[in-house]
């Protein structure tokens, strides 16, 4: 049922009014002056209120304002009754916010149907209000929703980049690492007896100087002088290769933690040294790419606690990235101008009070700043479509700053080359 509230300082009109708006089915409230009026809307506010202009103390007006002029009123609509038929009067109404007057005498039904008018209209406004505010509301929840989603999708393959690949190498490597110390461990003897062997056959050849005719065929068969010579040649490139492998292996190893669930105290260059050999197939000099040389300008870091397993992966990204870029400017340039100036990155570490840097320059094309904008933003990425995918920084810049509380920026001259920073509290 809707309440109204009527305010007028005559009692007569009041009782008509009142008995008409009863009838068809209101609640009505009656208040005998504008201050009762203020006074009453204080502990229930009505749906409507219809307003006598002419009172004494407060007149309609005042009464009006005031309602305007609070919070908790100002959105009841407010209609005006007056005896007064000339228009300055009902402008004024009008401006002060007042929806509608109606003029003494009344015509009960001209009253009965501008009320439910009005009534109707402010009930629309409201639900029109609360289904504007649900709108925002959803769109809201929608963006957050969908920011949410972008997240947990970088997450989702950050963990899935770090651990299939990661488990896969570390696998691998915990394979081929019996195996090769098995080599490497036996190649020592395995010279050593060949000397031993050599030693052996050269001390038969001092005592018996003058062979039988069997063992003089056999001796030019196997072409004795250059096997001796080969031999020892050979077993020291196997050592050389059997080290490699080795080197490659610890490497991997100290590459891929993905079993690191805590933080520990770590080198930082054995991260960065792992990370470069790991990827020494891109630096190395290819038929399409001339090398690409790597000076590293290393300060004295202190151990630092990270997961560097996860920081390897960032190393790895803006490694990639720079070769990329490197690449990319390569083949727009002839050999000469290669020749002149060189590929090369460059990895600078220092350590400022408690954190340390880790700066990655390359003197590839660099970054337009329109680029430089959006470079962590997930899935941008300026190379061809299938190649890459536009998530390597963005991955980064969640491992450095959420998961290490670090900072990841870059610097860029357009034309010259890019410059990645990387910094990371010592402790945590
Ligand atoms: N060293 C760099 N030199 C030039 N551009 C770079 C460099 N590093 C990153 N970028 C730019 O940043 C973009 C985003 O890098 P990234 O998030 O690793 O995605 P992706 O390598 O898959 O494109 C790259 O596409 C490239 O345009
Ligand atoms: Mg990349």
């Amino acid at each position: 049922m809707n309440t109204i509230l009527l305010v007028d300082d005559n009692p007569a009109n009041l009782s008509v009014l009142s008995d008409a708006l009863d009838q068809e089915g209101f609640e009505i409230w009656v208040a005998k002056s504008g201050r009762v009026a203020l006074e009453r809307v204080k502990y229930a506010l009505p749906d409507l209120i219809l307003l006598d202009i002419m009172m004494p103390e407060i007149d309609g007006y005042e009464t009006c304002r005031q309602l305007k002029a609070n919070s908790q009123t100002q959105n009841i609509p407010i209609i005006f009754m007056t005896a007064l038929s000339d228009t300055a009067n009902k402008v004024e109404g009008f401006q002060i916010g007042a929806v509608d007057y109606i003029t003494k005498p009344f015509q009960q039904e001209e009253v009965i149907s501008r009320v439910r008018l009005h009534l109707k209209l402010h009930e629309l406004a409201e639900k029109l209000e609360q289904k504007n505010t649900l709108l925002e509301e959803n769109f809201a929840e929608l963006s957050l929703a969908y920011k949410n989603l972008k997240q947990m999708q970088i997450k989702l393959i950050q963990s899935e980049q770090l651990s299939s690949v990661g488990q896969m190498i570390s696998g691998i490597a915990h394979e081929i690492n019996n195996p090769v110390n098995f080599i490497y461990g036996n190649l020592a003897h395995a010279s050593e007896y060949t000397q031993n062997i050599l030693n052996l056959l050269r001390i038969y050849q001092e005592e018996y100087p003058i062979p039988t005719p069997r063992i003089q065929a056999e001796l030019e068969a196997i072409d004795i002088d250059f096997l001796q010579y080969d031999l020892l040649k050979l077993i020291n490139s196997m050592n050389i290769g059997a080290k490699r492998i080795h080197e490659i292996i610890k490497s991997t190893r100290i590459f891929s933690r993905i079993d690191e669930t805590v933080m520990k105290l770590s080198d930082i260059h054995e991260g960065i040294d792992s990370t470069l050999s790991v990827l020494n197939y891109r630096l190395k000099s290819k038929l399409e790419y001339p090398s690409i040389e790597v000076i590293k300008n290393y300060g004295q870091l202190p151990l630092v606690e990270c997961y560097l397993g996860q920081i390897n992966q960032v190393f790895t990204n803006i490694l990639n990235n720079a070769i990329d870029a490197l690449n990319y400017y390569n083949q727009q340039r002839s050999l000469e101008e290669i020749i002149k100036e060189p590929s090369k990155i460059e990895i600078c570490t220092t350590v400022i009070d408690n954190w340390i840097a880790i700066k990655f320059a390359d003197n590839g094309l660099g970054i337009s700043e329109e680029v430089q904008a959006k470079i962590f933003e997930p899935f941008f990425t300026t190379k061809s479509a299938g190649k890459e995918i536009g998530l390597g920084l963005s991955i980064s810049y969640q491992i450095v700053v959420e998961k290490h509380n670090g900072n990841i920026y870059c610097k860029s001259i357009p034309g010259k080359g890019t410059e990645f920073t990387i910094e990371i509290p010592v402790k945590h």
